[in-house]
Formats: C-alpha cells, sequence, structure tokens
C-alpha cells in the first residue's frame, strides 16, 4: 500500500493493451456542446429511416411486462428466425448484439498459443476478443484496392489459426467477397480453425447473385459460424440484438458462456416484429441503394475516390488529412466517422442518410474541403 494508504489498482498486462471502444458520438451531445440545431449522425452505419413501425409497435405492447426476466432461451425469436433461415432452431445463438457474440467466440473457443487472423482495416472488436483472450491477433492487410487479400491471409494460417474473422461486407470498406472465392478459402482452413464470417451488412448484399449462401456451409457441417444483427438494417441498434448461425456442437459451449439474460425482453419482441416487417426491410434497402447512386455520382464529380460499396456506408478518400475534415464536418453539424484502425489516413467513412442527410453532407464536405484547399 502506498504511503497515502491507497494501492493502485492493477490490472493483467492483456486488459492494459486493451482500447476502451469508441463509438460514433451521439448527436445530441454534438448538438449540446457545438450549440447547432440540428445534426446528421452519419457515423455509426445505423437506419435512417429508424425502427420498423411493427417493431414499435411490440415494444409499446410489451412495455407493461418489463418486470419480468426475458425469456433466456429466446424462444419466440428463434422459433420465427430458425423458420425463416431454415435451419435447426439449435444453431442459434443470440447476443446483446453481434458484439455480445464475438466476445462469446473468443472467450469460449481461444486457448494459450491459439492465434485470430482477420483482414485489415476491419471491424475492431475482433482484435479486441484476441487481445481480452491473451492471444496473438494476426492481421493481414487488405489489397490496395481494399479487398480482403485471401490468398495472404491463407498465408498465414497454421495449426494455432483458431478464429478467422472475415466481415463480409467488410466494415470500413464496404468490399464484399463472392461466394466462389469464399467457398475456396473455406475448403482450404485446417480442421480446427473455425471461420466467423460476419455478415452484419447481409441485407444490403443478399441480392447480388455471388453473394456467398453462407448458412449451407453451416448445414453441411463446416466449421463456420455467422453473424448477423437487428442493428443495421432492421433499425434496431439501440436494442441490442444479433445473433450467430452455427452447427449446435458449437452453440452448446457458447450456451455456457452466455449470460442468461442477454436479450432483453423488448430487443426479443422487436427483434421478431421487425423480421416480418418486408415492407420496411425492401424500403430500406432501396432507400440504400438509391442513396449511395446519389453520394457516388457526386463524389466522381467532385474528383473524390471511393470503394463501390455493399453495405450502408461508403469508405472515401478525401485527399486531406481525414481526422480534420471529420473535425470540421462536425463544427457544421455532420457527423461522420475517421479512425487510425481505418489505415488509410484520408479516408473516412460515411454512413448513407436519409436523400436530405445525403445532400447536406455532400453539400457541407464540399464546403469544408474547399475551405482547406484555401487556408
Ligand atoms: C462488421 C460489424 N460487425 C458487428 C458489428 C456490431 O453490431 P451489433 O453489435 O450492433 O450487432 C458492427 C457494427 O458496426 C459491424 O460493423
Amino acid at each position: 500500500m502506498s504511503s497515502s494508504g491507497s494501492a493502485a489498482p492493477t490490472v493483467a498486462e492483456n486488459i492494459m493493451r486493451l482500447q476502451a471502444y469508441v463509438p460514433g458520438k451521439p448527436a445530441e451531445e454534438v448538438q449540446r456542446e457545438l450549440g447547432l440545431s440540428s445534426i446528421v449522425k452519419l457515423a455509426s452505419n445505423e437506419n435512417p429511416l429508424g425502427p420498423s413501425p411493427k417493431a414499435q409497435e411490440a415494444i409499446q405492447s410489451l412495455l407493461p411486462r418489463v418486470h419480468i426476466y426475458p425469456d433466456g432461451s429466446a424462444h419466440e425469436l428463434r422459433s420465427a428466425l430458425a423458420a425463416f433461415l431454415d435451419v435447426d432452431p439449435n444453431c442459434l445463438v443470440f447476443g446483446n448484439g453481434s458484439d455480445d457474440i464475438i466476445h462469446l467466440l473468443g472467450v469460449t473457443f481461444l486457448q494459450p498459443g491459439d492465434t485470430v487472423l482477420q483482414s485489415d482495416p476491419s471491424f475492431v472488436r475482433y482484435e479486441a476478443a484476441a487481445i481480452l483472450n491473451e492471444v496473438e491477433c494476426r492481421e493481414v492487410p487488405c489489397t490496395s484496392s481494399w479487398e480482403c487479400d485471401l490468398d495472404a491471409m491463407l498465408s498465414k494460417v497454421d495449426a494455432s489459426t483458431r478464429l478467422v474473422f472475415l466481415a463480409n461486407p467488410n466494415n470500413p470498406t464496404g468490399t464484399a467477397i463472392k461466394s466462389a472465392d469464399l467457398e475456396r478459402f473455406v475448403n482450404a482452413l485446417p480442421a480446427r480453425a473455425i471461420l466467423v464470417l460476419d455478415e452484419a451488412y447481409y441485407e444490403y448484399a443478399k441480392d447480388f447473385d455471388w453473394y456467398p449462401n453462407s448458412v449451407n456451409w453451416v448445414k453441411e457441417g463446416r466449421n463456420v459460424v455467422i453473424l448477423r444483427t437487428f442493428s443495421k438494417a432492421y433499425g434496431l441498434a439501440g436494442l441490442r440484438v444479433g445473433y450467430g448461425i452455427m452447427r449446435p456442437e458449437m452453440t452448446q459451449w457458447l450456451e455456457r458462456t452466455r449470460e442468461p439474460f442477454n436479450v432483453n425482453i423488448l430487443a426479443q419482441a422487436a427483434a421478431v416484429a421487425a423480421l416480418n416487417d418486408h415492407e420496411f426491410l425492401q424500403l430500406t434497402v432501396a432507400t440504400n441503394r438509391a442513396g449511395l447512386e446519389t453520394i457516388g455520382n457526386a463524389l466522381q464529380k467532385m474528383s473524390l475516390q471511393f470503394v463501390p460499396s455493399y453495405g450502408n456506408f461508403l469508405f472515401i478518400n478525401v485527399g486531406v488529412d481525414g481526422k480534420v475534415v471529420a473535425d470540421n464536418l462536425m463544427q457544421k453539424g455532420v457527423i461522420v466517422r475517421f479512425s487510425p484502425h481505418f489505415k488509410g489516413p484520408t479516408w473516412i467513412r460515411v454512413t448513407v442518410g436519409t436523400s436530405e442527410e445525403n445532400v447536406r453532407f455532400l453539400t457541407c464536405l464540399q464546403e469544408v474541403l474547399a475551405a482547406m484547399r484555401c487556408s
């Protein structure tokens, strides 16, 4: 104990190396800090149309029952999703967002001496799972066109490889891997490696005929885990509900590490309702397609490079310091994402918004870049 009587709390070395997740700034916070009357938040790949109306009704009707613990087995949601996906209900594990499943996969399957493999840049929580469980994370740089370099990844696979994370479409680049390429990759992995296909943006990409039908790999008994979420196209990010699809031999272990009531009662009911709101999903995907086109055309006119995206966001090369551009956009009430984890100092990521939001972003981006060029 120090002379002042209080000992500094110590933690393990791997916990010291972990970094707290930095989320997109909430709109209310920016509004308060800058005294702005309206804010456009295009930083967290949320649904600009809000939650599905059917999900909102389901939440309303359940409010009188929030004194009761949620169904720990998520029976209704499980049955609805199992029918929707045409899988055995025991193939599903639910999480407090798909973040939760990433965490559970790490805690459950990583042992000393194992390694995690991922493409870089990609979603930051994969590396966090490796650090938390004290294993090495091998990060393989994307190609110069920001595609996942599957051959380079395979060259890093060895007997220690336990979890291989691939986001498809990838965040922040928006690129997607085609079925034939992914099949070759799945076939080349050793038996002990588990391929985690993070399909958080599945609904935006699924209609392309080359997009993988990855659920078939689970049905064939492969060591594949698929992650999906209600946070993006279904518009329920604030409720936190995501799920993993994998062989029941794998779900049985996650059921042991999972918190018993990790998906709350409102989230479960809203997810079932959102799953059945086909109209809302269609509108979401169509709005996103139109927005991608509007922003893409405008960026071309501005001679700005961007990566063709299969998600609900665009990765844009602003040609100058991306952090300064993001900060200056924020001063104008437009929140976009810059991160050193993107591995592109002149790149920002912007979520596709409503048509009004997209126009505001484009107008502000032009103003910011013009002012930076003049200064
Ligand atoms: C690729 C990817 N995976 C997972 C998540 C986490 O989503 P959630 O925990 O909200 O389901 C995100 C969120 O941005 C993401 O981009």
